[in-house]
């Protein structure tokens, strides 16, 4: 997904732009860009592909490399080609503004023409040069500071941006501006770095003011001026951003996305630090408490989100509905904010999303929230928007999460959610006794995922059998279901393999026709209910020539001896199953995908974080 970087300060521009970019890199792009304004020119430099190779031209050109204030851009292709003329930044017809863009133009063609009227020649086929002409146009026009022709331009677009603008007749101004896309200003001594992700931030300061929609900044070196877009001073308070740039960095790991797996202990014990009351074995969540009466009162929950979130999701409608009695459903964000959804008395909203900006789940966040739903936020990203536009909520506080397959943020998912369940579950007719047995059960998990994790490289010797295999099937049952469909989506994102999840007793109503000698089949199959209804399963494979990988709990003979590979993840109380269940699946994608060569931290026409719909 598109980055924003930008600085006005006293040191070279160039160095802090092009490293912020690089610290965005795992965002996904296709092109980058840079502008820096020098002795009252714009000078810019952009390439398609790689932030590197677009580096390389700006260590070559010393106007570049000489000014103090500018902004760069990674894109990821919408309106055109990922060409080096459509990469960001784009310029008014003069050559005299320049301006990056997150987001969607929506109205670009209408805008397009009205410029192209008034005698506008375009270079690109993007949306954001549309922008940067009308800026351009205003200015022009109207003989106005370079704050106000932005705000007259907002004020005709619809659609989603954040921006960044430099004008090269007020060579000290930074504008800045946000409607439905992240934008961030880090605020140094004598500087400001501006960036639509705090990774790119942190190494400078601590020091932010998170804008909201519908605001805007004038940054200079002297200071800086917050309005919202109709023009009304607004005060922002500097809030601090939580994580180190050792946390960010990759940690001694091959890859972000192994590190993150690895450090799954250490997350699921961050995300319940301080929630279990092992004393008075209670369950407290500081964040929900302002509407816990509320909340106890709900008769219907709506778990939203994408990807794996969804996933996450469709845990959870097993464990609120499981835990806390609570009539519960999963909806695709995307779907939901379109299909008119009911909405009746005392529902409550749960947003799911590692980054709190994934457009689709804010928009249905959004959709429940006009139709009355209290809502609530499971979000990794502090101070992200669907945080913010939350009634409550509870945060991972999994660390970030960089590679573009989400792993620690899923399992820390599945831990909140595990959370709210059991303290709606206690207070509405859960016994303590009950109550206690799964709070044990949660503080165990974190040891347990460490023995889970022991199993990497055993996972590693046996996908190097299969990793030439272009079809799986992934099946589980209950709880597991959502796990199988985590595991197969994983495989597709970074590997490329083809993978379909499934409940497994669905497999006989169609699926089972692909089954032929030596396909892998995944059976998620720890104890549980259904247990002997997947030994049938796993013989119907057998039978057709499958080869079974099957992730069961300790101790179990059974199917680990029907099984060509079985991996044992630790016993615990069902509900909490996927939290170790997905472990071997997620470092079996892991090392299928390095096996196949791919580039696992930034898989191919994927994005970590989807601002557009
Ligand atoms: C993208 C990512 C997925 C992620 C989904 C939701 O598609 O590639 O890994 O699950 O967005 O992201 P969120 O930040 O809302 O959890």
């Amino acid at each position: 997904m598109c980055g924003i970087v930008g600085y006005v300060g006293k040191k070279r521009a160039c160095g802090v732009l092009v490293e912020g970019l690089k610290r965005l890199e795992y965002r996904g792009y296709d092109s980058a860009g840079i502008c820096v304004v020098h002795e009252g020119r714009l000078h810019i430099v952009k390439a398609a592909g790689r932030v590197s190779k677009m580096e390389a031209l700006a260590l070559a050109d010393v106007d570049v490399q000489a000014g103090t204030i500018g902004i760069s851009h990674t894109r990821w292709a919408t309106h055109g080609a990922p060409t080096e003329a459509n990469a960001h930044p784009h310029t008014d017809s003069t050559g005299r503004i320049a301006l990056v863009h997150n987001g969607i133009i929506e109205n670009y063609a209408t805008l397009k023409k009205f410029l192209i009227d008034k005698g506008h020649v375009f270079v690109s086929e993007t949306d954001t040069e549309v922008l940067a002409q009308l800026v351009g146009s205003f200015y022009n026009d109207g003989k106005t500071s370079l704050a106000d022709a932005v705000l007259a331009a907002l004020g005709e677009v619809t659609g989603t941006y954040g921006i960044a603008v430099v004008c090269q007749d007020e060579p000290g101004t930074l504008v800045v501006a946000r409607k439905g896309s992240p934008l961030i200003v880090g605020v140094g001594t004598d500087e400001y770095v501006v960036a639509s992700d705090a990774a790119a931030i942190i190494e400078h300061t601590s020091n932010v003011i998170y804008l909201n929609d519908n605001e805007m900044a004038v940054l200079t070196s002297e200071g800086m001026r917050t309005t919202t877009l109709d023009n009304v001073p607004v005060r922002k308070e500097i809030r601090q951003i939580e994580w180190s740039l050792e946390q960010i960095a990759k940690g001694g790991f091959e890859h972000f996305m192994l590190k993150e797996i690895m450090e799954q202990a250490d997350s699921i014990q961050m995300a319940l630090g301080g929630r279990l009351d092992m004393r008075d074995m209670r369950v407290q969540l500081g964040g929900l408490e302002k509407v816990s009466r509320e909340l106890v009162k709900t008769r219907k929950i709506i778990l939203t989100g994408c990807g794996t979130a969804w996933h996450a999701g469709l845990v959870g409608e097993f464990l609120f509905e499981d835990l806390a009695k609570i009539p519960s459903e999963v909806e695709y964000a995307s779907e939901f904010r379109y299909r008119n959804p009911i909405v009746e008395d005392n529902t409550t909203v749960i947003a799911i999303s590692q980054s709190g900006e994934t457009a689709d789940t804010l928009a249905a966040l959004r959709e429940a929230k006009d139709r009355g739903a209290l809502a609530l936020g499971i979000v990794n990203v502090v101070g992200s928007t669907i945080a913010r536009e939350t009634d409550a909520g509870v945060y991972l506080h999994a660390g970030p999460e960089i590679g573009v397959a989400s792993t620690k943020a899923f399992t820390c998912q599945l831990i909140v959610e595990s959370l709210v369940a059991l303290m709606l579950g206690r207070r509405r007719f859960m016994s303590q006794f009950a109550m206690e047995k799964y709070i044990e059960a949660l503080a165990a998990i974190p040891e347990q995922v460490k023995t889970v994790l022991a199993s990497s490289d055993s996972i590693k010797e046996m996908v190097g059998e299969y990793a030439d295999q272009e079809n799986w099937l992934y099946l589980g049952r209950g709880y597991n279901y959502p796990v199988a469909l985590e595991g197969a989506l994983k495989l597709k994102e970074i590997s490329y393999i083809h993978a379909e999840g499934l409940p497994a007793a669905e497999m006989k109503h169609g699926p089972i026709a692909l089954i032929h000698e030596g396909m892998p089949v995944v059976f998620v199959a720890p104890r549980c209910g259904t247990y002997d209804k997947l030994v049938g399963n796993i013989q119907e494979i057998r039978a057709r020539g499958g080869r079974i990988i099957a992730v069961v709990t300790e101790g179990d003979d059974e199917i680990a001896k029907l099984a060509d590979h079985a991996f044992f993840v630790p016993d615990c109380p069902v509900p909490f199953q996927p939290i170790l269940t997905v472990i071997p699946l997620q470092l079996l994608a892991y090392h299928a995908a390095v096996a196949r060569g791919c580039n696992v931290d930034k898989p191919r026409n994927l994005a970590k974080s989807v601002t557009v719909e």
